[in-house]
């Protein structure tokens, strides 16, 4: 049976909770290991705290935007070669570094991991750049947030919580975010993209290994499906 293509776009800070980190990526690697016997998964990690670290010190000493970018990059591709290390022979520790590259090596049998790649955009974007390059069906966004909301809920008691949305409201939501300076639910480029292109994105909370390992396989999800045709 052909095998549905799948990009996981994974934060920083889901792959690195800052607290039993091997436990917790051993059991995301197995929830990994268990579904790409469905589907052929390439995995996009962002950068988390390190990059965060690096991009605030770079920026007290004086870097430019593209050093600083180029330290953010550094720190997914970091992370990414973490869990290479996790997967072992189903990975290679020989991270992609274009969005072509990782489409051309994955296969149905492996799993392709990497991080960044030019300054400029986020992982986000990557994600769904690779997800264009290797005619992927879906686009799983695991982060720290279990759903899209209208506004922020902290803020906001009664924003509204989405199950579904189209590319179109998630892009309204995202433009309405940058207005007020705040950093974003999904990156805009990637959202040109999966307009353009009509892939579908599902934002979940990655912390919970049983709604990652549903939105991968395409079952029903608690968080957001964002429909792009
Ligand atoms: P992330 O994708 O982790 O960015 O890349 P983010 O959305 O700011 O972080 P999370 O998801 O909330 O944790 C970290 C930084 O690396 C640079 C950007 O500066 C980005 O903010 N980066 C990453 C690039 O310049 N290009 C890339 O392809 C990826």
């Amino acid at each position: 049976m052909k095998k549905e293509k799948v990009v996981v776009s994974i934060g920083g800070s889901i792959l690195i909770p800052g607290k039993d980190d091997p436990v917790y990526i051993k059991k995301l690697t197995e929830a990994i290991k268990e579904v790409s016997k469905t589907v052929q998964v390439v995995i996009v990690c962002g950068g988390g705290r390190i990059a965060r670290y690096y991009t605030e010190t770079g920026a007290v000493l004086g870097g430019t935007t593209y050093q600083l970018d180029m330290l953010g990059i550094g720190a997914t591709r970091l992370n990414a070669q973490l869990l290479a290390v996790s997967l072992g022979d189903l990975s290679s520790a020989d991270i992609p570094t274009t969005a072509a590259e990782a489409s051309a090596r994955s296969t149905p049998d492996n799993i392709v991991i990497m991080g960044g790649t030019v300054p400029g955009h986020t992982t986000d974007a990557v994600a769904m750049m690779v997800a264009r390059e290797m005619r992927a069906d879906r686009v799983v966004n695991a982060t720290s947030v279990e759903a899209v909301f209208s506004d922020d809920p902290k803020k906001d008691p009664a924003a509204e919580r989405f199950s579904e949305m189209s590319i179109d409201e998630l892009g309204d939501i995202v433009y309405k975010e940058h207005g007020a300076g705040k950093s974003s639910v999904f990156d805009p480029l990637g959202i040109k993209i999966a307009k353009e292109e009509k892939i579908d994105i599902l934002m979940i909370d990655g912390r919970n290994l049983s709604e990652l390992k549903n939105a991968v396989l395409g079952k029903e999800i608690k968080g957001t499906y964002v429909s792009s045709r």
